[in-house]
């Protein structure tokens, strides 16, 4: 009934329009027995990631949030996370009263360490967060085989990945528990905020949906499964909660656009790849900009295009004046990395649970964070994206 409404935007170029104007006519008897957009959206999610349980919410940071309390992160825990990543995975560590303990990096693919990890285990380690940074898996199997031996928790931050592949296996369910992203420029959106929890553990998946949910009694693992009657609950002693949660929940119109966007999920990706190989031209041969290294085993997904930039000393050309004669010549502003988490005023020199961040604490991540840049991959136009490219390669050959 819907199918001619379409929007002018690429951006919501598929059946976004028409699954919202299908949840405003909800009353409508055709509508009404089918199953809730949230629902439909996790079922989907859960099939195309071969993951058991998604629990959809209404931002990445509540599904990290979410994910720390499913783990059971308490007060005088301690939570290894790494240097370079957005802050909000050192907030949902602190959020739970817990300490943030920052591993380096490797510099060559930007994730976490290995090697730092089993450095900053002490006896009061309980869990570990583990960034796909960009759309990069990282060293999973070493990951999961520390935490195997040092019985933690891994939770995979994967806001800024869809589709990533690390072995074959996809980013985000090989920890015990994974979070996504559809805030406006990840992979997919589900409006400008949403995220989803994933995990193949039951109680897992039960304390996820029953934290971000408020806690009610009867929630299971799985979206919309109650076996009660409603005269059982319209009753003035009916006992609702049994968890002290928050309402982290996904809305109905985020789900619905959402699950429009992840039924093209796979040539948004394939575009990001696209836009990727014209950024890999374009900086062949050059010296001084160092892309993200790719591991064999690994498909990036390509949240930006990433590399460390090393003109400053050798060209003596700084980083923020390359970007102006970037945007000069026509490309588009890029970013660079997130400041180190605990380098922001937030944080730093700052006493929270237990734990004091200093400058130092993770020196590689420190450096490379300056020199990184993140050129965008989300084009929707490929004839733009080449373009944006060309021009990236005409500036270097100008500076060689
Ligand atoms: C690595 C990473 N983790 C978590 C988040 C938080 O996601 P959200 O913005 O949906 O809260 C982001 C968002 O940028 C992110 O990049």
């Amino acid at each position: 009934m819907h199918n001619q409404n379409k929007c002018s935007s690429g951006k919501y170029g598929g059946k976004e329009l028409e699954y919202l104007l299908e949840f405003l006519d909800h009353d409508n008897p055709v509508n009404k027995s089918k199953k809730s957009w949230s629902q439909r959206f996790e079922e989907s999610f859960s099939e195309k990631l071969k993951v058991k349980y998604s629990v959809a919410v209404n931002s990445g940071t509540s599904g990290l949030h979410a994910a720390m309390y499913a783990a059971n992160i308490q007060p005088g825990d301690e939570v290894i996370s790494p240097a370079l990543t957005v802050i909000m995975d050192a907030y949902a560590i602190i959020h739970v009263g817990a300490k943030p303990v920052f591993a380096d990096i490797n510099p060559l693919t930007l994730t976490i360490d290995p090697n730092d990890i089993e450095r900053k285990i002490t006896s009061k380690t309980k869990a570990i967060i583990v960034v796909s940074l960009q759309g990069l898996s990282a060293d999973m199997d070493h990951i999961m085989k520390i935490a195997e031996k040092h019985q933690l928790a891994v939770i995979e931050d994967s806001a800024q990945t869809l589709l990533g592949k690390y072995k074959g296996r996809m980013a985000g369910t090989i920890g015990h528990i994974g979070i996504f992203s559809f805030e406006a420029k990840k992979h997919i959106t589900s409006g400008s905020e949403g995220g989803m929890i994933v995990t193949n553990h039951d109680e897992l998946a039960v304390r996820a949906r029953k934290f971000s949910g408020i806690g009610y009694r009867h929630m299971s693992a799985f979206a919309g499964r109650t076996s009660l009657a409603i005269s059982d609950v319209q009753d003035p002693n009916y006992l609702r909660f049994d968890t002290i949660g928050l309402n982290y929940r996904m809305s109905e119109v985020q789900a619905a656009v959402g699950l429009a966007q992840f039924e093209r999920v796979e040539e948004l990706l394939s575009k990001r790849q696209q836009v990727a190989k014209f950024f890999d031209e374009a900086i062949e041969g050059c010296q001084w900009m160092v892309k993200q290294e790719t591991p064999r085993n690994c498909e990036h997904s390509y949240y930006t295009y990433a590399v460390r930039y090393q003109g400053t000393d050798n060209l003596n050309v700084s980083w923020k004046e390359f970007y102006d004669r970037y945007k000069k010549l026509g490309g588009d502003g890029f970013y660079g990395a997130c400041m180190i988490p605990y380098l922001e005023p937030s944080l730093n020199d700052k006493e929270i649970n237990g734990a004091t961040f200093k400058r130092g604490l993770c020196p590689i991540a420190e450096s490379v964070q300056q020199e990184i840049m993140q050129f965008k991959t989300n084009y929707r136009d490929m004839e733009v994206a080449k373009k944006k490219a060309e021009i990236l390669n005409t500036l270097i050959n100008k500076l060689s």
